[in-house]
């Protein structure tokens, strides 16, 4: 087990943040807490520091790191150059759950971008991320604190069920509040384009940035050109899970119950995510309900997304229900994830 601390957001502890700060400065690997998910953190302008994240991951090189900083004016010591866009939309949505894909300035070492002339740059709100960036005293690169295709960790008993002596701490701030990752916008074409939807919605940038695109990366090669980090296989438990759609929300439910019960007199053990209308029917004695929220608190739901998927994962189901949300604000994001989480495969029901 890594050497876990715990930090109260609220009352950060300095003696424990000047220890994980001169880590990150000696090269070493600090797991800390974002209002997103967790990351893996190490000094972003230390190339061997950042080997070792993607080691410890067990990531492809292929797959580049988002760089944190703890102020906008950090942007320059990571970016070439700051278009009028960038500026405007930090200012309204740093500190938070919003990366920029901007042209990379040469002091990044290459294994940051995985080679890319560009460089993803976020700067987070949660307490401890911010005193850790800003008491390191450089940016620092972070992936989520998971296994590479598993889910992300939003608290730090998910790190620590995924890593044992790669990481050097494990800073542990209680559950991440988001719970799924930040929005990647492209700023480097020459339309703004969402490359992974998240934490902050589309209909935010929209409302400042009405040509914007949105990519939805799995349906498109070229996006996995573009964002390595946008493969099909993703945010995956070990159980199968099959993603139920549609508009008629009771059908919905009638068709997972029957998929439950042909699987399970096949001898399956099945598990469901589920939301609030659908507990109470779709819970017997031999199956695993893990409760999301009340259907349509998409914060509620996506906040606990990830901790759902492994919940039931340590249960040992062979088979994950779930149901898709509507792609509206935050929706989109955790459709996403549970689309990537079920590889693909959705049942729609008419
Ligand atoms: O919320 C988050 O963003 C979390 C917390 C820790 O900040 N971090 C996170 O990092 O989700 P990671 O490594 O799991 O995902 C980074 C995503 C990947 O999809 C990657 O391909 C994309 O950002 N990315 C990074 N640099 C890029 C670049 N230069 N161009 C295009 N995509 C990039
Ligand atoms: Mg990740």
């Amino acid at each position: 087990m890594p050497t876990i601390h715990t930090i109260d957001p609220d009352n950060i502890d300095p003696e424990i943040m000047a220890m994980a700060a001169s880590y990150i400065r000696e090269g070493k690997l600090v797991a800390f807490p974002t209002e997103t998910v967790y990351g893996i953190g190490a000094n972003a302008l230390d190339a061997d520091a950042v080997a070792r994240i993607y080691a410890a991951k067990r990531r492809p090189a292929s797959d580049p790191l988002i760089v944190h900083i703890s102020a906008t004016s950090q942007l320059d010591d990571v970016v070439d150059s700051i278009p009028p866009l960038a500026l405007a939309l930090a200012e309204t949505f740093w500190p938070g759950p919003l990366t920029m894909i901007l042209k990379k300035s040469p002091r990044v070492p290459a294994n940051v971008t995985s080679g890319l002339d560009s460089v993803a740059v976020r700067f987070p709100s949660h307490p401890v991320a911010q005193a850790l960036i800003r008491q390191a005293g450089v940016p620092i690169a972070a992936p989520s604190a998971n296994l590479f295709s598993r889910p992300s960790a939003t608290s730090g008993k998910h790190v620590s069920e995924d890593f044992d002596q790669e990481l050097d701490m494990v800073l542990d701030g209680g559950e991440s509040t988001i719970g799924v990752e930040s929005t990647v916008i492209d700023l480097t074409g020459d339309t703004p384009t969402i490359l992974r939807p998240g934490g902050l919605s589309a209909e935010d940038l929209q409302a400042m940035i009405p040509e914007l695109q949105i990519k939805t990366g799995y349906l498109s090669e070229e996006v996995a050109a573009t964002s390595p980090g946008m493969l099909l296989k993703h945010y995956s438990p070990n159980a199968q899970v099959l993603l139920f759609s549609g508009h008629n929300e009771s059908r919905i439910l009638q068709a997972m119950i029957s998929e439950a019960e042909k699987l399970e007199s096949s001898g399956k053990k099945v598990g469901v995510l589920a939301t609030s209308n659908q507990a109470d029917e779709i819970t017997t004695p031999n199956r695993v309900v893990f409760l999301l929220g009340q259907s349509g608190d998409l914060e509620s739901i996506s906040q606990s997304l990830y901790k759902g998927l492994r919940m039931l994962d340590e249960n040992g189901v062979d088979v994950i229900l779930a149901s898709t949300p509507s792609p509206e604000g935050l929706g989109l994001a955790i459709r996403d994830r549970l689309y990537r989480s079920a590889e693909g495969h959705i049942i729609q029901v008419a």
